[in-house]
Formats: C-alpha cells, sequence, structure tokens
C-alpha cells in the first residue's frame, strides 16, 4: 500500500525555541525567558526574573522573528506540506490577563502563516508549549488557580477568530502529561507557571493543575468549532512505549501501571471522563480536588478530534515494592549523546497501542535525534541522524501499511536547530537546517542545509517511498 498522498510531512518547533525577539511587538516574558543555559551535566535555572549575571538562551532563540521569510523559503525548498510551530501566548497576551489583544504579536503571525501559505505549507499551531505568560505564574499562581482557565479560554478565542482561514490543525497543550513526572521541576514550571512548595501536596498539586489545564482544553476545542466547523483541534502527548523489564508478571503489570501514568491524560482528552484508575488512586491518597459538575460535562463536550504526539524514546518499567515500578535502562539499545535510547520499533509499537486504545487519527508532531553537529567547510554529514529517522519513518510506514493505524502526518523535530527545551543549549542540534550560532548565540546566524536536508526533501518527495 502507498501512502496517503495527502499525508501531512514537515517539521516542528516550539516559539520559545527558535522565535527569539523576547521583547519585540510588545510582547510579555514567558516562564521560559526566565530560565539559565544549562548542559548534559548542568541543568537549567529557574531565576523567576532575569539575572544579570546569567544568561538566558530562549531570548536569542535563532532569531526566526527576523528571519521567517528566509528559513520557511528553506522548509519550501525541502517540500513541507505543513509545519508546526506554536504561538507564543506572551505575544498575543503580554500580561496573561488583559481583556485585549496585543495588535502587534497577532500581526507577526499573519506574516508568518501568510508566508506558508504563500508555498503551500499547511500551519499546525499549537496554543501553549512551554511560553505561558510569566505574569500569570507571578502573579497568579500559574495553573494553580481556576482563572486560568478563563485567561486561556480568551486567549484561544482570539487565536481561532484571527486565524480561522489560515490555519486548520490546532494543539492545546504541547505534551500535556509531562507533568506528572513531579521530580523534574521544569515540567510544571514550563508546563504550567508553577514551582511546587517544599511542603505542599505536590501530587494533588499536580491533579488539579492537570484538571484545569483538561477544562481549559476542552473550552477551547468547543470555542473552535463554534467559530468554524471545520477546524481540528488535537492534544499532544509525549508517548513513548514502556516494556516491563522482564516476563515475570509483578514487571509486566509495573508496565501496565507505567503507561497509566500517560495514558491518563490521553483518556481525559480522548474521552471525556476520568478513568477509573485514577479516581480509584485519588480515593487510595486521599486526594481532593476543586471539580465542578460544568467541569465534567466541559470535558465531555470538548473531546479532542486526533492526537498529536512526540515520540523519542522508550522505557522500561520494574516492579518495586515501594513506587508500583521505577524506570531502569535498556541494555539493548543504543542511546544518543544525552542519554535518550535510539527504538525505531518503539514507534510502530506506540502507534498501535494508542490507535487501538481511542481509534483517533494519529499525528506524529515530534520526533528526532539530538547530536553535535559539525560544520565542515559549510557541509554538515548528519548521517546519523538520516539513520535515525530512516528507521523511524520506516516503522511508521508499517505501522500505516501493514498494522492500518490511521496517521495523518510526520513532523520530526526539529525543521531547523532551535534552543533544547531541557537543556538550554544550541549544540543539541536537531534540525534539517544548520545555524551558525554557539550556546550563547555567538556566530553568524547563517543558515546551512544539512545532508538530512537533502536525504528528507527526497523522503517528501517520493512521499516516503525513498528512504
Ligand atoms: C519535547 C518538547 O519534549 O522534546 C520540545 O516538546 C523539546 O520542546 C523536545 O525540544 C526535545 O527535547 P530537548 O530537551 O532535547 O530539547
Amino acid at each position: 500500500m502507498i501512502m496517503n498522498k495527502s499525508f501531512l510531512w514537515g517539521g516542528a518547533v516550539a516559539a520559545n525555541q527558535y522565535e527569539g525577539g523576547y521583547q519585540e511587538g510588545h510582547k510579555g516574558l514567558s516562564v521560559t525567558d526566565v530560565m539559565s543555559a544549562g548542559d548534559v551535566d548542568h541543568p537549567r535555572e529557574i531565576s523567576y526574573e532575569i539575572l544579570d549575571d546569567k544568561y538566558y538562551p530562549n531570548h536569542y532563540g535563532i532569531d526566526f522573528y527576523h528571519h521567517y521569510k528566509e528559513d520557511i523559503k528553506l522548509f519550501a525548498e525541502m517540500g513541507f506540506k505543513c509545519f508546526r510551530l506554536s504561538i507564543s501566548w506572551p505575544r498575543i497576551y503580554p500580561q496573561g490577563d488583559e481583556l485585549e489583544p496585543n495588535e502587534e504579536g497577532l500581526e507577526y503571525y499573519d506574516h508568518v502563516f501568510d508566508e506558508c501559505l504563500k508555498y503551500g505549507i499547511e500551519p499546525i499551531v499549537t496554543l501553549s508549549h512551554f511560553e505561558m505568560p510569566l505574569y500569570l505564574a507571578k502573579k497568579y499562581g500559574g495553573w494553580r488557580n481556576r482563572q486560568l482557565i478563563t485567561f486561556f479560554e480568551r486567549y484561544a478565542i482570539t487565536c481561532f477568530k484571527r486565524y480561522s482561514k489560515k490555519v486548520k490543525y490546532w494543539m492545546t497543550f504541547n505534551e500535556i502529561n509531562n507533568l506528572i513526572d513531579t521530580d523534574n521541576p521544569f515540567n510544571a514550571w514550563t508546563g504550567a507557571g508553577v514551582l511546587y512548595e517544599d511542603n505542599e501536596n505536590i501530587e494533588q498539586t499536580m491533579y488539579q493543575i492537570s484538571h484545569y489545564q483538561f477544562v481549559a482544553s476542552a473550552r477551547a476545542v468547543q470555542r473552535a468549532k463554534e467559530i468554524n466547523a471545520s477546524m481540528q483541534v488535537g492534544c499532544m502527548l509525549h508517548f513513548g512505549p514502556i516494556y516491563p523489564s522482564s516476563c515475570n508478571p509483578q514487571d509486566i503489570l509495573a508496565g501496565i501501571k507505567a503507561m497509566d501514568k500517560r495514558y491518563f491524560f490521553s483518556d481525559v482528552h480522548v474521552r471525556g471522563y476520568y478513568p477509573t484508575y485514577t479516581l480509584k488512586k485519588w480515593e487510595r491518597s486521599n486526594i481532593q480536588l476543586d471539580i465542578t459538575d460544568e467541569d465534567l460535562k466541559d470535558l465531555k463536550r470538548g473531546t479532542v478530534d486526533y492526537i498529536g504526539f512526540s515520540y523519542y524514546k522508550s522505557t522500561i518499567a520494574e516492579y518495586d515494592k515501594i513506587h508500583d515500578f521505577i524506570e531502569v535502562q535498556n541494555p539493548l539499545l543504543k542511546k544518543s549523546d544525552w542519554g535518550w535510547a535510539i527504538d525505531p520499533t518503539g514507534l510502530r509499537i506506540i502507534l498501535n497501542e494508542v490507535y487501538e486504545r481511542y481509534q483517533k487519527p494519529m499525528f506524529i508532531v515530534e520526533n528526532g535525534f539530538g547530536a553535535y553537529d559539525k560544520l565542515e567547510n559549510g557541509i554538515i554529514n548528519d548521517d546519523y541522524r538520516i539513520d535515525y529517522l530512516r528507521n523511524h519513518i520506516s516503522e511508521m510506514k508499517k505501522a500505516i501499511e501493514l498494522d492500518g493505524v490511521e496517521v495523518m502526518g510526520y513532523t520530526p523535530w526539529s525543521a531547523i536547530d532551535i534552543v533544547s527545551a531541557s537543556t538550554g543549549e544550541l549544540a543539541k542540534r536537531y534540525g534539517f537546517i544548520y545555524v551558525d550560532l554557539d550556546d550563547q548565540a555567538k556566530g553568524s546566524g547563517r543558515r546551512y542545509r544539512k545532508a538530512s536536508f537533502e536525504w528528507y526533501k527526497r523522503v517528501i518527495s517520493s512521499n516516503g517511498e525513498i528512504l
């Protein structure tokens, strides 16, 4: 079977990681604007405000803000059918709680979308990708606060109305299920503008934040349909299979329990109600949440049209007496320089599992290989990236052609080099286009086509036949 002709091949980015222009056009600060740079051994810091002695890589990104015409032209040259990007919420509502949007921010995205459409590139837009207004975090405590639902809904309505003729595909919260991992403080900060306090019931707060975001997402879905019934709104999850560490039934159960923590989010987004395993968990842990009857109705009315997800790696769960399970390394898989296990078959597995669970169209909106690229005489030979993508696309094709999974498109991470979300480095490169900047954004800023650029161009023009 041949891949569907309307398959959406493209690439993905997020505003905070590539736009730069952090104060241009009356943009407000976002939560990532106060995250310093780190690297593979040193975590980034959340400084809460901008300090003179720190460097903030997201302020400059790769300066797409001023290079968008040149960059989109390169995407068009690769043959992109679509381009996944996010709108920076504080460009549209600089504080987040205003009643009126910032016209300059809206105009900027008009230009970006028009430029894409000029080449027949369909914009795929995430409303919130790790870049909510910092002011909402400081004044309201971020998504701990129910008022955030109203602010987000207003922001979503503004975007839907303004771009209803330019953007068909939307997603609400990027990798919403990262919230479950409360050991990493970045997840609550970038995803929800929340810094947990030592003396609070973190698990309860995490479920409360998630609930408010589910309601906000469900309301956004409803508003989108009212504004333009043909708009499609998806969720966005961080997926990847979690294999049991052995065939010991306790490990098998550990694998299921570990996956439940990821599925909890898609279950609510897709089915519109809380799964019983979560209700039982709340009962057992005496978790008390602010959930109204109206909220529950909203969840039912605002289920998503498709499932957007990122896939980078698989993991392993091993039975553990105290925690139900712990995650361990897979000895059979090779890893990237940042320790991410490379597992193309995992993509086919997760496509099968999720499709069987929901029977909803799936969209692979992130998948890619972070690596140290070398620019030598104007050439970047990133064969390792080609290998990674080739093997993953091949598994995706098997899922479509042999298993019957409905996949709408594939937008590898990332279309062009960007600042890494976890480390703040530019050196952890993902793009098809090399940007001549170092971790401190020093360099010419010139764009170079990597070897993967030409390779991916052929993949797209052959609709995935030539890998
Ligand atoms: C996903 C995020 O988690 O992974 C992206 O949606 C991120 O924003 C990507 O960049 C890769 O992670 P990292 O930390 O290598 O940039």
